[in-house]
């Protein structure tokens, strides 16, 4: 039997997006494994998922390990023991470190709730995406997910997807109908690694045709 795809999760929040990659794989439209769960918040919703589902789980933050380079040579040891094949961002708060995306070029994905390069960057996240959208009046948002480098939302796009901003949207809403998207895209995106149709150029990812 062919080994499984392995994937590593990093998150630090609710975990919705790491239960849709559970949900995906579990209903058979992912063919991989969930190696394990990086968090770095002990009482996030993602940690508690993972304990409920028996899937193993590191908690590595700055309390639990000396410094910024205690975490990281924590966070490397945790994905060489995982071996895993790609590693997902869902909601993880932290910058990895030069150390850790280097060693994984190519090989570390993450998923943001708009356009990029349209609000990206240190302090977008969470609800502050989309009030900013809302506030400059764009019609239309949506998801990104791209690959990681040294920089907060930069690395190179594999998908996008729009959302259109509706006249009466608080930003709660427009959260919530582009986070319906995320968990297709998410799962698209993933998909794309494990039938090993991804090539990298330059910025631009080039997507092999499904020859199933
Ligand atoms: C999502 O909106 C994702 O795009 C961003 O963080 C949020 C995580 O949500 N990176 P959840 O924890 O998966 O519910």
């Amino acid at each position: 039997m062919q080994n499984k795809f392995r994937l590593a999760v990093l998150a630090s929040g609710t975990g919705t997006n790491f239960q849709q990659i559970f949900r995906s794989i579990k209903n058979g439209i992912l063919d991989a494994e969930i190696a394990g769960l990086i968090t770095n918040n002990p009482k996030s919703g993602a940690r508690q998922f993972a304990d409920d589902n028996g899937i193993p789980v590191e908690v590595i933050n700055a309390k639990r390990y000396p410094d910024e380079g205690g975490v990281t040579a924590q966070i490397l040891e945790t994905l060489e023991n995982w071996n895993q094949d790609l590693i997902v961002l869902a909601g993880y708060m932290k910058k990895l470190s030069d150390a850790v995306v280097k060693k994984y070029k190519h090989r570390i994905i993450n998923i943001h709730p708009a356009l990029l390069p349209s609000f990206g960057g240190q302090g977008m996240y969470g609800i502050h995406v989309h009030e900013a959208a809302i506030e400059y009046g764009v019609r239309f948002s949506g998801v990104t997910v791209h690959l990681v480098d040294a920089d907060y939302d930069t690395g190179p796009i594999i998908l996008q997807e729009v959302v259109p901003v509706l006249q009466d949207d608080e930003p709660k809403d427009l959260q919530e109908r582009i986070l319906e998207q995320e968990y297709k895209i998410y799962t698209e995106a993933i998909k794309l690694f494990v039938e090993d149709r991804i090539t990298v150029s330059g910025r631009r990812v080039i997507i092999r045709e499904n020859d199933a």
